[in-house]
């Protein structure tokens, strides 16, 4: 692969020392001395990072940036662009999780469920913490959700296109045993036409609003709080997929107005794998249908009365989480909201952007400046040239799916590649038993893939007929692992024929 230097690197762009690219075998053993040193002071006193974030932090590479990725153990040869997927753990968290699984192994220390874990969590999200309950992942909150409401034949929700499996599958699953209907909408490519595409869907029927506050597509922010506020006006109730805002953008669930809400430590907040949450709002709560009880979710017990006796429901969001509680894996958690305050939640937020910017930018100007086949003028004939400012702008090479409007955007980049070669591609079965032709993969797939042998690590959205690229960048990532991207993206650019 061709390696153009398309970005200026940050001055003090000094990571690969940790990472294990720096020739001086012992400097990099210095650097993790100096890491491991801080996280034990860390761990005990909440001692600051020992580099101060100078006022170009969130735009640049530098000390600040560099110390962070210092943190994280991910394999140096990885560029990992996919945290919209799953996070990788950073070195505070891992050492939080190793203490905790030895304590418990040393110690025979059962973990108890003391509800300090979401006083903790209530204080970042902005709720109570007698409204939340711990769950392994987003889809388990989606699912209490969906459950808890009273819905009959014929009852609508909106919904849109852009949900993942895990929003949508138990929706439409009550659709299909129950005959409850889904209203689908496309999102808008502003805030304020997706609301209207919202308001729009509404019938006399409507009964929920069930949405991703960011889809797993396009990382399309999208307006929960107006949505939120609009649907109780209406006595709608509000069911908020959140999978991707913890850890990335700044929001309060009080503010935003929601019933439900469902996310994880395990994507942005970079916390263990298998670790969610559930919000269930103290409004919301007693109305909630609950359907597993256990340790946790009632308050007493006792078999060996006649009729054996249950006491009351806990009245907290907590008794959905039931049984033993996976007390490490939520230590970890806590590591890993700490270490995110630590830095920030604001300069994460600017940061994030910041590099989701610059990615759409690098992608605009390949775009404006493409050329066709064989050098040919990409543009409609006679024409000026297509500059690519729009969200969903139709570009020669390429077409960027998430707006660029700011209230919109967080941290991931969606774009479609157009395909030269795509409509010659011959239609080969992939089972000679099978006469349906197989699709042949999309030029986004194609690049994907491309992409991956290159060891750069990407989404490919296949779902809901969207077949996009999505690119996430965490504030882990640098502007290394952007060039990285860019290089990649320019050498299968140049074998399809754009360049
Ligand atoms: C928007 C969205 N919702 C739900 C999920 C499912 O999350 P989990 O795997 O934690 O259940 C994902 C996962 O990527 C997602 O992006």
């Amino acid at each position: 692969m061709e390696r153009k230097h398309f970005l200026t690197l940050g001055a003090g762009l000094t990571m690969g020392s940790l990472m294990g690219k720096n020739p001086m075998a012992h400097e990099a053993h210095n650097s993790q001395d100096q890491h491991q040193s801080w996280i034990n002071r860390w761990r005990e006193h909440d001692a600051p990072l020992p580099v101060t974030p100078d006022a170009h932090a969130p735009e640049m590479d530098g000390p600040y940036w560099d110390f962070l990725r210092g943190l994280f153990p991910l394999n140096p040869k990885i560029t990992f662009l996919n945290n919209g997927t799953m996070g990788i753990t950073p070195l505070p968290v891992l050492d939080a999780l190793d203490k905790s699984f030895r304590n418990l192994a040393e110690n025979a220390a059962y973990p108890m469920h003391d509800g300090s874990f979401e006083e903790q969590l209530a204080r970042i999200v902005g709720c109570k913490g007698s409204e939340l309950a711990i769950t392994k992942n987003v889809s388990e909150g989606v699912n209490l959700a969906c459950r808890a409401i009273q819905l009959s034949r014929g009852d609508e929700v909106i919904i849109t296109r852009h949900e993942h499996v895990g929003g949508c599958a138990i929706w439409l699953y009550r659709a299909k045993t129950e005959g409850i209907v889904l209203k689908v909408i496309d999102l808008g490519s502003t805030a304020e036409e997706t609301l209207q595409r919202v308001k729009e869907a509404k019938t006399n029927k409507t009964k929920v609003v069930a949405l991703p506050h960011i889809p797993c597509t396009i990382g399309q922010v999208l307006p929960i709080k107006e949505i939120c506020a609009w649907a109780r006006a209406n006595k709608i109730i509000s069911a908020i997929d959140g999978a991707h805002p913890l850890g990335m953008i700044q929001f309060n669930l009080k503010d935003l107005g929601c019933d439900y809400y469902s996310g994880c430590f395990h994507k942005w907040l970079l916390g263990p794998i298998g670790t969610g949450f559930f919000f269930a709002s103290e409004a919301i709560l007693p109305q909630s249908i609950i359907h597993h009880v256990a340790a946790y979710s009632v308050d007493t017990f006792n078999m060996s009365t006649v009729p054996p006796a249950v006491g009351e429901l806990v009245p907290k969001t907590a008794r959905y989480s039931y049984g033993t509680f996976p007390g490490p894996m939520y230590d970890g958690a806590k590591a890993a909201m700490k270490f995110y305050l630590s830095i920030g939640p604001e300069l994460i937020e600017k940061r994030v952007k910041h590099l989701s910017k610059m990615l759409m930018d690098g992608l605009m100007e390949r775009n404006n400046r493409a050329k066709g086949p064989n050098g040919s003028d990409p543009n409609v004939a006679g024409k000026p040239p297509v500059m690519w400012k729009m969200h969903n702008s139709q570009g020669p090479i390429m077409q960027i799916l998430t707006p660029l409007e700011d209230i919109s955007r967080g941290a991931q980049v969606g774009f479609i590649i157009k395909g030269l070669k795509e409509n010659t591609a011959t239609q080969t079965p992939t089972n000679p038993s099978n006469t349906t032709p197989a699709k042949p993969p999309t030029a986004s797939q194609r690049f994907c893939d491309y992409a991956r042998k290159n060891n750069v690590i990407l989404r490919y959205v296949a779902e809901n007929d969207i077949h996009c690229v999505r690119v996430s960048t965490h504030y882990y990532n640098n502007l290394k692992d952007l060039q990285a991207f860019f290089d990649v993206l320019d050498a299968f650019m140049k074998e399809e024929g754009w360049y």
